[in-house]
């Protein structure tokens, strides 16, 4: 049975489906004016089944029109993660401009057999811009050798040696393979058994390059599930070098691309040059299931332009919404020269009238202090940052709806990365979400929550006390239906 309907948690800028199960985004790809967002889904119930390929379209990545279902399982499978590329120069043989979706087919009837050859990697294409498939003939083109998680590929065009180069999650570590036609696949190297984080299997990886000063650098993802830094499912990445054949991290501090719950399995869009731009599914394995959305389960996170940052001798990835996210901001209202000692109610002079909405705000001397929205049912949000302990983070332990999950209530820090005093934040939020962006997006944090009604109240705190030099609101949405 579907429960209640719940429209005041459907986000108005994250996609959602209309209705029923959605996991892993999927063959992100810009072609034409459009970007295509495919889906993890299952169409016939609201929690995780057979998959399904969805699909959406957008101009912006912020208004999405969900499209018929891309891909249907058949026998040879489910339809599980994967990506899509557009085959410009017809190396496939499908027709030019092709878009070309990898994916994995999972066969439930071999897994029960226990050969541990039942993930495959299979093509589709479409020569209507994703209107219309067709599963290749001869699928699937890169067969299992015996291993039990062998999936997710993500395909991208190496240019210097000339091929589609796959990077494929493989159990506990990630290999890639290279291919001339997108059908005859040859293995290149392993990379990661002994490297990053391994509290569970590894999933969904992506690779692609990155400049900072002139020099490129090579940015390989790798979701797993379990062991994220505040438990279940999160998103670690290596910044290193590729040479068409090989991965070599430049060092192997643990880097995570969201230090939050909620952003899993994120990869990047094909076909938008050398702009990397980011989304993941805004949720966690550890209660996804749960989740008390209706008739629907779970959103993407918000659109992230990706870049390097050098912080001593490291490389980072910053994670910032993208221009496009920036672009729905309503005139902003802004506070100046605020100066917080415990406790500093804004309610008179901001009204939060939106469940859309975003928060600016800076410091030059960066001090303890929380952001706090309330609504008078007492349930409250707290996001923020702690001195002693050098972390941001977003407490959800009293904003609403928990007990679907004793794995979902808590405080969840993440650590700053910069160095310095002065400090920025921005938070997205959109009904049931927020999105943290910490000093240019060094330290990202992504959570969902469920208030009992909409926190309409907004106050700081600070146990040692701040001055925040701005404060900034606004209105997310003005373009939005
Ligand atoms: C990640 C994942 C993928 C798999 C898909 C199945 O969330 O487990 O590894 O392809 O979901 O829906």
């Amino acid at each position: 049975p579907v429960p209640p309907a719940t429209p005041q948690y459907r986000p108005a800028y994250h996609f959602t489906p209309a209705a029923h199960w959605m996991n892993d985004p999927n063959g992100m790809v810009y072609h034409k004016g459009t970007y295509h967002l495919f889906f993890q889904h299952y169409p016939e119930g609201m929690e995780w089944g057979p998959m399904h390929w969805g699909h959406a379209t957008s101009p912006d990545m912020v208004s999405w029109k969900e499209q018929p279902i891309a891909l249907f399982p058949d026998s040879l499978g489910m339809i599980f993660s994967g990506s899509a590329v557009i085959d410009a120069n017809n190396t496939a043989g499908f027709g030019k401009d092709a878009m070309v979706a990898i994916f994995t087919h999972h066969d439930q009837v071999a897994e029960k057999k226990g050969t541990n050859k039942h993930q495959n990697q299979s093509l589709a294409y479409s020569l209507d811009e994703g209107k219309t498939w067709k599963k290749y003939a001869q699928n699937p083109v890169l067969k299992n050798p015996g291993i039990p998680d062998f999936r997710d590929p993500k395909v991208s065009w190496h240019e210097a040696s000339k091929k589609w180069v796959m990077t494929l999650a493989t159990k506990d570590r990630i290999t890639f393979f290279a291919s001339p036609n997108l059908k005859d696949w040859t293995k290149l190297s392993e990379f990661g058994e002994k490297l990053g984080a391994h509290g569970g299997v590894w999933e969904c990886p992506d690779l692609f390059p990155l400049t900072l000063n002139g020099k490129t650098h090579w940015v390989l993802l790798v979701s797993i599930n379990p062991g994220g830094p505040n438990g279940g499912s999160a998103t670690q990445y290596f910044v290193g070098q590729f040479d068409g054949k090989t991965f070599t991290p430049q060092t192997t501090t643990q880097k995570w691309i969201d230090w939050g719950k909620d952003d899993y399995a994120g990869v990047t869009f094909a076909g938008t040059g050398a702009r990397k731009i980011f989304l993941g599914w805004m949720s966690n394995w550890e209660y996804a299931n749960q989740a008390p959305t209706s008739p629907w389960r779970s959103a993407m996170t918000a659109p992230r332009d990706l870049a390097l940052k050098q912080v001593g001798s490291e490389i980072y990835l910053t994670s910032t919404p993208t221009p496009e996210v920036a672009k729905l901001a309503q005139p902003a209202q802004t506070l100046k020269n605020l100066t917080v000692k415990s406790e500093l109610g804004l309610s008179d002079k901001v009204k939060m009238t939106s469940p859309q909405f975003q928060l600016k705000l800076s410091t030059k001397q960066l001090q303890d202090f929380a952001v706090v929205l309330s609504n008078a049912g007492g349930e409250e949000l707290v996001i923020g940052y702690d001195k002693k302990a050098n972390q941001y983070f977003i407490d959800r332990t009293k904003a609403g709806l928990s007990s679907f999950s004793d794995k979902f209530s808590g405080r969840h820090p993440g650590p700053r990365l910069a160095t310095g005093p002065a400090a920025d934040l921005t938070l997205l939020f959109d009904a049931t979400s927020v999105e943290l962006f910490a000093d240019g997006g060094l330290t990202t944090m992504t959570e969902i929550f469920f208030p009992k009604q909409p926190f309409t109240q907004l106050k700081l705190r600070s146990a040692t006390g701040i001055t925040v030099d701005a404060l900034t609101y606004a209105k997310l949405g003005n373009t939005l239906k």
